[in-house]
């Protein structure tokens, strides 16, 4: 059945016959305009290859060195929080997806999963907070991590405030999910969704709550009450980053960075490695496409590890990220919708698609590892005049 899906862009349209209209809205839908989303899919398409010949491709290796471990192909998952709820079980399947595949899942603080249970499940886990400005609790959640056994922390610092994300106000989302007449017909015209997520998670696993905001357990995702206490967001700065630093053992990552300034002072703070990030244009809309972010922060922090993700779709994206300076990328929305159609399988089997696509790839660019990969293999023609790919718009 899965052999049916030839792309990772297969799996969006089948996932969103299965899933209510609001929850997939939530999963698909940028902020505002949607200009950063589209702009993150038309950036990969600005650049075009110059392939080499006769080079003897024979034998090719995807093994990638990051942050002192080898992983088997150069991309990982993105934190995405609440996934649960389009998926029973999402976080675990797409940790074990990855674990099985030798790439690494990064677990958000607004997971539905506790943390010690993905640690258990798939040990190569890395985790990603979201913390205030607030030492007490910027340590408690440190510390939290560190016991649970995680090794990478990236710390999210593009979301001092919710992006403003109308589309999800006219589709029905709200976080925490507020019980309505209109949430309650989404869920019903969606059988699927209905018995085999919620009416599953709630018989079996009891109401889902945030479980990693904190040192403790956060509140139930189903309320007309309560709501996250997300603290002093907005006054977050690089003060905080040392602190964490100071306290974390493990590889610290930032994960939002855009501008080279930026990086050039996450490097001196002592930081790993960053993710070029514009939150899959879930953000600040307008905020400049990742890919077209990258040179210019390859050339200013070249001590740092850099991931990139935002629009990440083939193995053909994956390479020009890293002929641009990326070690490595992510992807988000196309491994979640893999498990909202086939669990963990859904998701190994979108992982093994882009790494045959990657495998293909550098084959005909004449490559066999990723340090012969670089800014010669690739060059960027002027904009075709591409309409956007994706409008998240009112049906
Ligand atoms: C449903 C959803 C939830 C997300 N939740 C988080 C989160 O909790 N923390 C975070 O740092 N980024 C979050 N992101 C952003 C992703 O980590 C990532 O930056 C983005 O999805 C990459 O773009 P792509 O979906 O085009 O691959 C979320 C994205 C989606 C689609």
């Amino acid at each position: 059945m899965l052999s049916r899906y030839l792309a990772l862009d297969d799996f969006d349209p089948a996932a969103k016959r299965i899933l209510p209209r609001c929850i997939y809205g939530y999963i698909a839908g940028g902020s505002e305009t949607c200009t950063t989303l589209n702009g993150n899919r038309t950036a990969f398409d600005s650049y075009r290859f110059v392939p080499r010949v006769l080079t003897d491709t024979s034998v090719r290796s995807q093994q990638t060195e990051l942050f002192g471990r080898s992983i088997a192909a150069p991309f990982g998952i993105a934190p995405m929080g609440a996934i649960n709820i389009a998926a029973r079980g999402g976080d675990i399947a797409l940790a074990v997806a990855a674990e099985s595949a030798g790439i690494p899942f990064i677990l958000s603080a607004a997971a539905l999963t506790p943390m010690e249970k993905i640690i258990d499940a798939a040990p190569s886990s890395w985790f990603q907070a979201y913390l205030p400005g607030e030492n007490d609790r910027i340590i408690a959640q440190v510390d939290r991590v560190k016991s649970a056994g995680f090794g990478t922390l990236a710390l999210t610092v593009d979301l001092p405030v919710p992006g403003n994300r109308e589309n999800n106000i006219r589709s029905g989302w709200h976080m925490p999910l507020r019980p309505s007449l209109s949430l309650a017909l989404d869920g019903v015209t969606h059988p699927k969704w209905l018995l085999c997520t919620a009416f599953a998670t709630l018989a079996f696993d009891g109401m889902p709550h945030f479980e990693n905001m904190d040192a403790g357990r956060g509140p139930p995702i189903l309320s007309r009450t309560r709501s996250r206490d997300f603290g002093r967001r907005t006054a977050l700065n690089w003060d905080h980053v040392k602190l964490m630093r100071d306290r974390w053992p493990g590889k610290l990552v930032l994960k939002g960075i855009l501008a080279p300034e930026d990086a050039v002072i996450a490097q001196s703070t002592g930081v790993d490695g960053i993710i070029v990030s514009n939150h899959g244009g879930r953000q600040l809309d307008g905020a400049i496409e990742s890919l077209h972010a990258l040179p210019a922060i390859a050339a200013a922090a070249s001590r740092l590890t850099l991931l990139l993700d935002g629009g990440v779709r083939r193995g053909s994206d994956v390479l020009k990220a890293l002929a641009l300076g990326a070690h490595a990328v992510l992807v988000g929305r196309p491994l979640l919708f893999a498990a909202v159609v086939g669990g963990q399988a859904g998701a190994g089997h979108a992982i093994t698609l882009l790494s045959q696509e990657i495998d293909r790839n550098m084959s005909m660019l004449g490559i066999t590892t990723f340090d012969q990969l670089g800014p010669t293999l690739v060059r960027r023609v002027p904009s075709s005049g591409a309409q956007p790919v994706i409008s998240w718009k009112r049906e």
